[in-house]
């Protein structure tokens, strides 16, 4: 293989990979690896520092307008933990989904909760910004990723259209108008500070209007 080849195939190789990168959220201090997106869309995860045996984690999650932001927790979006927000007025709406097909996802159950943290829930002129911790999010069965690792692919997947019913946490979605994965590192995501961000915390909600 000539060496322009190989060059351009690496160059191509980092254009299309998308990273998160260190981002702190102004205004409740936490730092994160976030994905950003043009549409102003943003997904991030901060975890503790010891990940022996962790289940739970904070996300923040937003964007622009008044559509929907979604995660996958696994990366794909058929047979993962997915993550559903949007805002209404100036609160915002949240459940689990997850589905083992294309199409609206439904609510998921199970041990997982979603606590809001109230200091990084907010909407602004621009945008909207929802964080949580994660509480017993980190699954065995593989609708998440694990524990242990260093790295791993998260899902985002984002709509400019509102929900049909934009106070009902339940609501079905129409198609993102733009989604695909990205990488995070895990390893930077971790801190000392994630105990005391977790005791900002309120009760848990698993559909939720907040
Ligand atoms: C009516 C609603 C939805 C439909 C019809 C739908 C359909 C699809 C389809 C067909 C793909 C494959 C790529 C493509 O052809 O565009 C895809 C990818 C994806 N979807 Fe959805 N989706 C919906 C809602 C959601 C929601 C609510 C989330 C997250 C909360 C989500 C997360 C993803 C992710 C992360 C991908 C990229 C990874 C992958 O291809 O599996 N989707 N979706």
């Amino acid at each position: 293989m000539k060496l322009s080849t190989l060059l351009f195939g690496g160059i191509a190789t980092l254009v299309g990979a998308q990273t998160a990168t260190a981002y702190t959220d102004a205004k409740s201090g936490i730092t994160f690896q976030a994905y950003q997106h043009t549409t102003g869309y943003f997904l991030g995860v901060a975890l503790p520092e010891d990940p022996t045996g962790n289940t739970d984690f904070i996300v923040t999650i937003g964007g622009k307008g008044s559509g929907w932001s979604g995660a996958s927790l696994a990366g794909p979006m058929k047979n993962a933990l997915l993550v559903l927000a949007w805002p209404n007025n100036n609160s915002i709406v949240s459940s689990f989904r997850k589905t083992n097909q294309y199409g609206s996802p439904p609510v998921a159950t199970g041990t997982f909760t979603q606590l809001p943290i109230a200091n990084g829930t907010y909407t602004n002129t621009t945008h909207w910004t929802y964080t949580f911790v994660c509480s017993k999010c980190i699954q065995s069965d593989g609708t998440t990723f694990v524990a242990n690792d260093n790295t791993t692919v998260l899902g985002y997947a984002l709509s400019s259209t509102a929900p049909s019913q934009k106070g009902n946490a339940a609501s079905s979605v129409s198609k993102h108008t733009s989604q695909g994965q990205a990488t995070f590192d895990l390893v930077k995501a971790r801190s000392r500070d994630f105990a005391t961000w977790k005791t900002w915390a309120a009760a848990p909600k698993v559909a939720n209007a907040l």
